[in-house]
């Protein structure tokens, strides 16, 4: 029996949707009384779609990726991965956060190699794979390094190499730069669009900065504020490789206007 969407890829028309979410709603039951994070969550990612979730703090958007990831059930509703319903931790996704959780002990190589040591032995092939997530992420140097000897930065490039370590099919990652400040952000965000080029993996991306989210995406969705929904979905029309150069073209600021105006009419907090 198959314990995960990890351990069967379904052949058929319904593959290529990568991600699916029907009718999902999440309340927390908190001694204060329910919480209604999510009211009402439906839609449909197609594989190898770098998606970006816009919307105000407290909307949901953290819950709906632990609800992706499988690390918070739904209260009703379904989430599929490849077709098959998400109903536990899924290994399909690999994680990253705004906090790049490092191991203070381990080197940088054996932070990436963490999510393969703890399911059992490091093969040959899976170090070799974790020198080369380190090479694409410009750390090689810093292998052996230990985490207070990085900026915070490469922090998250160890993060990001951890996170693909185990070949995921999707990569979760909720505002894994918002603790950086402006110059190493934009730089991280022009080093995760490069290495998404080669990877391509079907991306959900949770950001604060609608600028970060036009440049990273191909579509962005804007939650509404807690008990959300989706009030915007928006295709980005930009070819890849993107180059920062991109945010000068008028689309980039028109898109930006109307997301921004889109996100304004449910809330104030944005940046
Ligand atoms: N484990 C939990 N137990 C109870 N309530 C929770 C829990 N996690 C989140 N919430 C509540 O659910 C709502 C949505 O929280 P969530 O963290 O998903 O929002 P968010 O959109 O990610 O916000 P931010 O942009 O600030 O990160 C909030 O009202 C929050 O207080
Ligand atoms: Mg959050």
């Amino acid at each position: 029996m198959p314990q995960s969407s990890a351990d069967v890829m379904p052949i058929g028309v319904e593959s290529f949707k990568a991600i699916t979410a029907s009718h999902v709603r999440k309340i927390y039951e908190t001694p204060s009384g329910p919480v209604e994070a999510v009211a009402e969550a439906d839609f449909e990612i197609t594989r190898g779609d770098f998606v970006a979730i816009l919307g105000p703090s407290g909307c949901g958007k953290s819950t709906l990726m632990l609800m992706i990831a499988g690390l918070e059930a739904a209260t009703s509703g379904t989430i599929t991965l490849d077709g098959l319903p998400v109903s536990g931790p899924q290994i399909a996704a690999g994680m990253m956060f705004q906090d790049p959780t490092l191991l203070p002990w381990r080197s940088v190589l054996e932070n990436v190699l963490f999510p393969i040591d703890m399911r059992g032995a490091v093969s040959p092939e899976n170090r070799a794979r974790a020198e080369s997530l380190l090479r694409m992420v410009d750390l090689w140097a810093f292998r052996d390094k230990r985490p207070r000897e990085l900026s915070g930065g490469m922090r998250q490039r160890v993060a990001l190499a951890r996170a693909l370590v185990n070949d995921p099919r999707i990569l979760l990652m909720d505002e894994p730069f918002s603790a950086l400040d402006a110059i190493t952000r934009d730089e991280m965000g022009y080093a995760l669009a490069r290495i998404w080029d080669t990877t391509r993996k079907t991306a959900i991306f949770i950001t604060h900065s609608i600028r970060e989210a036009i440049f990273l995406s191909d579509r962005v969705i804007v939650m509404g504020k807690r008990p959300s929904t989706i009030i915007e979905d928006v295709r980005i029309p930009f070819e890849r490789p993107r180059d920062p150069s991109i945010e000068a073209d008028p689309r980039f600021n028109e898109l930006y206007l109307h997301l921004k105006s889109s996100i304004l009419r449910s809330t104030s907090s944005v940046q």
